[in-house]
């Protein structure tokens, strides 16, 4: 077998976001991956602008020809509130890059998810690194997309520690509790949630920033010119939707403590909060709600030395 055929079919939903570009970036150079298709939902920006960005993504990484779909618009219940505030107006920390040369497909991203679940029976990864309305509609056109699908790596929640979109819950999971308490309760063959406990280990400060700007790459340049306004406002940068991406082609820069993850959706504090039953060895409490792999303790300076080759600089 060629390491050609073993390559790892991955499929993205996302919302760029800085991170989610950054996360591109990552498995797009990672030879371990084949990346198949962009979905884009609403969540930091309008799913419009973020397949724009997607689009830039891969035009950086030299993958001009990875379909990029737009997905939802707006959450399943509650109305749509942005990040600007965060990622720029933009999106990509306004970075002023010019318009991609493509644009998107014209099918939309619940779509395209589930014709290539079905497509590749068994065999292709999901990356969800935005707000689960995608998948949790992709769950009501094809019920099967659980068994279809080989695994789901989720960045999302905040299982232990405190959120960052409320002091529960975290922006993902906040954006659309419904959709994301819809996708925690689906019995996936394998499915994984890096919530804030493990992104909050993945923390890229001014010595990892001047290491990228040693590399000199076209990847390199566009991550700096992303990350400037957060880096100067903070001097650090959380790598949540990479940490995700590097967990998905390598699972072994974390550990794991599986337990069934509900989104409380009615708490006056707390909705949008992700709730573990750490009674992991209650029959019972398994049968009710399947596990998913919670991730814990990052091994944060080879997945930061990771990041940084993968971005064309010395680890
Ligand atoms: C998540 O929210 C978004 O702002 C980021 O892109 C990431 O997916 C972190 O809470
Ligand atoms: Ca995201």
């Amino acid at each position: 077998m060629t390491g050609q055929a073993e390559r790892r079919l991955v499929v993205i939903d996302c919302d760029p976001g800085i991170d989610d570009a950054l996360a591109i970036l990552y498995l797009a150079a990672d030879p371990g991956v084949e990346l198949v298709a962009i979905g884009t939902v609403d969540g930091n920006v309008e799913p419009e602008l973020g397949a724009e960005n997607a689009l830039r993504a891969l035009e950086m990484a030299d993958l001009r020809s990875v379909p990029v779909a737009v997905g939802a618009r707006s959450p399943l219940l509650q109305p749509s509130r942005h990040a600007e505030y965060f990622h720029g107006q933009d999106g990509l920390g306004d970075s002023a890059l010019p318009p991609p040369g493509r644009s998107p497909s014209t099918e939309s991203a619940v779509e395209q998810l589930v014709r290539l679940a079905r497509l590749h029976p068994g065999a292709l990864s999901l990356l969800a690194i935005g707000p689960l309305t995608n998948v949790a509609l992709a769950l009501s056109l094809e019920p099967d997309l659980p068994e279809l699908l080989r695994e789901v790596v989720i960045m999302g929640g905040a299982v232990f520690g405190p959120g960052n979109e409320s002091p529960w819950a975290e922006f993902n999971i906040a954006h659309d509790p419904e959709a994301a308490e819809i996708v925690l309760r689906a019995r996936w063959r394998h499915s994984v949630l890096v919530g804030l406990d493990a992104t909050r280990q993945a923390i890229l400060d001014l010595e990892g920033e001047s290491k990228l700007a040693e590399a000199g790459s076209a990847q390199a340049r566009f991550a700096l010119a992303m990350l400037n306004q957060q880096m100067r406002a903070n001097s650090q940068f959380e790598l949540c939707d990479p940490l995700a991406a590097g967990i998905l082609a390598d699972p072994s820069l974390a550990t794991y403590r599986p337990m069934p993850v509900s989104v409380e959706l009615e708490g006056r504090h707390t909705r949008g909060a992700t709730i573990a039953d750490r009674r992991v060895t209650l029959a019972e409490v398994v049968e009710t709600r399947p596990q998913v792999q919670v991730a814990m303790q990052v091994d944060s300076r080879r997945f930061l030395g990771t990041f940084r080759r993968r971005l064309g600089a010395p680890e």
